[in-house]
């Protein structure tokens, strides 16, 4: 491919530089750069917004932008700091205490981000739920972090089974006027009557931050656990990848339900002193590209479902907007299509930088650096201060070309530290030294790394990691379904579709009505994103002898391919 004649910053080093720092670099060192390093004692909310506020020629600068169709408005440093010390004296108040699980299950505000930063600050660990959950996956969240309290808002309210939860003590209602707040906390009324100053709790690097839940082939979604610890590589992958300098202004679009919307939307823009967008509401091709325009976004962070709709809706919407202020264009979550990266180069007139990683790696692994050159359909390469390698299944380095398990070193500063309460499930990702990440790639002779697919059954749509054994549990409590198995089938746009194979109940019969309530009753019961868009009725759902769907014969079947070994079917 060409790479673009356009004059973009090469970041702050060139391929030569790349290659000397992959060699020599390393964490203690970078460390070593953070004012804490000698006390050891931190806090990632001082970081990315106290230090920033107590600058003089920083403070005043708008930290967050946010927009949304009903309401726009903007906070600097200096003001983020002090909502944040506001809501961390109402933790305070009401008795939330380091290493506490506080939950956030609310639409993307800034009273969202206060309320975050306000429970960094007094040392609890910060768990943002996705706004589209629904009771079932709200539950089991609350239920394995036994949070003890939790932000919401009145709407959002409906889907916590509250009398269900022994261990959640305290809920604060954000935006409550008009309801009856006797049973929680008022958040206007609480902050109203709070300090603007607060004494951070400052906390060991390896002390608790935030936890996201994620899924993985079988069982309940696992919480992934990160520490303060995380902040040097959100720091320095923000400047390295992100190519980000104190005068940008930076769009991540994920929200901070998902990690890319905390490591990316909060830590790294923030920790790296740039204006940050947030955008709330739906989206659309337009309002994409109004948002890019309006604030004259620099840096924008995205993902390829994003891409290929805004490819689809076609390159005369792009050129209807001036988007001659975005320099620097980032991708991530699903396989970054070639066709994408080639469109974007007319459209926009610029390259689109790939980026892997997972909710467990915390931050960015494998990367295109601004001053790499693209190889479409690849990866990118390991960020310094990572080592990555195909592996086969024994933790055996395999040769270039060969394709096999996607690992990655042990001992880079944003792994998880835990799976909450399941140090099992924890260990079971590591062999050799090596974390395992569930992805098969291969690398090239030039180290780029080229993606694969999954080696397990978790299905990725939209770029949202979803879990086969969630929809099946959800569907077989569904009066007419039996037996069900779950598998991601290829679409164009979405990258997989969720698809369930359902047996009936005795005296159901296939109808469309029924499959229509089917799926709207995971819609609606689990979330909208893990709805099956197909369900297919069979007569039995294959399973080995020991009783495990075999998923790989359903998907076989659904795409017309040989089913490989079935030795292990049930008779
Ligand atoms: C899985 C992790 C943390 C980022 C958001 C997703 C897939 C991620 C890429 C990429 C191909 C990718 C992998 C990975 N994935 N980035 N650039 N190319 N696939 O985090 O929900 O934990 O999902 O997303 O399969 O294992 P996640």
């Amino acid at each position: 491919m060409e790479t673009t004649t356009i004059d973009v910053r090469q970041g702050d080093f060139n391929v030569e530089d790349v290659e000397t720092l992959r060699k020599d670099f390393n964490w203690e060192e970078m460390k070593a750069t953070f004012s804490w390093y000698h006390t050891g004692k931190v806090n990632m909310a001082y970081e990315a917004i106290d230090r920033h506020a107590e600058n003089p020629n920083k403070k005043d600068q708008i930290a967050l932008l946010y927009s949304s169709p009903k309401r726009e408005e903007s906070l600097t440093f200096d003001q983020l700091r002090k909502r944040s010390n506001q809501f961390a004296n109402v933790l305070k108040k009401y008795h939330v205490n380091k290493g506490d699980r506080v939950f956030l299950f609310m639409p993307r505000s800034p009273e969202f981000y206060a309320s975050f930063f306000g429970i960094l600050k007094v040392g609890a660990v910060a768990g943002p739920l996705f706004e589209a959950f629904m009771e079932q996956a709200v539950r089991d969240r609350l239920e394995d972090s036994q949070a003890s309290m939790l932000i919401t808002t009145p709407e959002l309210l409906e889907r916590v089974p509250v009398d269900e939860l022994p261990d959640l003590e305290k809920i604060v209602l954000v935006g409550a006027t008009g309801v009856d707040v006797s049973n929680y906390i008022d958040f206007d009324h609480e902050m109203e009557g709070a300090s603007e100053s607060f004494d951070i709790e400052w906390v060991d690097l390896e002390d608790g931050m935030v936890m996201h839940y994620t899924s993985g082939s079988t069982g309940k979604p696992k919480g992934v656990y990160h520490v303060h610890h995380a902040m040097i590589q959100h720091y320095a992958t923000g400047k390295w990848v992100l190519d980000l300098t104190e005068d940008d202004v930076y769009w991540c679009t994920a929200d901070p339900g998902w990690v890319t919307g905390t490591s990316y939307g909060i830590f790294a823009p923030w920790l790296n002193g740039v204006t940050n967008v947030i955008r709330g509401g739906r989206y659309s091709p337009e309002s994409w590209y109004e948002t890019l325009a309006k604030y004259d976004v620099t840096v924008w962070y995205t993902a390829p479902t994003a891409l290929r709709k805004l490819m689809s809706a076609g390159k005369d919407i792009a050129k209807q907007y001036d988007l001659s202020k975005v320099r620097h264009i980032l991708s991530v979550g699903e396989p970054l299509n070639p066709e994408v990266i080639t469109w974007a180069l007319d459209a926009y007139d610029r390259r689109i930088h790939d980026t892997w990683w997972m909710t467990e790696t915390g931050a960015m692994l494998i990367v295109n650096l601004p001053c790499m050159e693209i190889r479409p359909g690849s990866m990118g390469k390991p960020i310094p201060g990572v080592e990555a390698s195909i592996i086969d299944d024994d933790g055996n380095e395999l040769p270039p070309y060969q394709m096999g398990n996607l690992a990655v070193k042990e001992g880079w500063p944003s792994m998880m530290r835990a799976i909450w309460k399941r140090p099992e499930k924890y260990n079971s990702y590591f062999i050799n030294g090596w974390y395992v990440s569930g992805d098969s790639a291969y690398m090239d002779e030039d180290g780029y790394f080229w993606f694969q697919g999954r080696l397990d059954d978790v299905i990725n749509t939209s770029g949202e990691r979803v879990g086969p054994f969630e929809v099946e549990s959800k569907l077989i409590e569904h009066h007419a379904v039996s037996e069900a198995g779950v598998i991601g089938k290829p679409d164009a746009e979405r990258g997989e579709i969720i698809k369930a194979f359902i047996t009936l109940n005795p005296g159901y019969e296939k109808d469309d009505a029924l499959l229509e309530e089917i799926r709207q009753y995971v819609k609606t019961g689990l979330s909208a994103h893990a709805a099956p868009r197909e369900i297919e009725i069979t007569d039995t759902i294959p399973k080995t002898r020991s009783g495990k769907i075999m998923r790989r014969l359903l998907k076989s079947w659904e795409l017309g391919l040989p089913t490989g070994d079935t030795s292990t079917l049930e008779e």
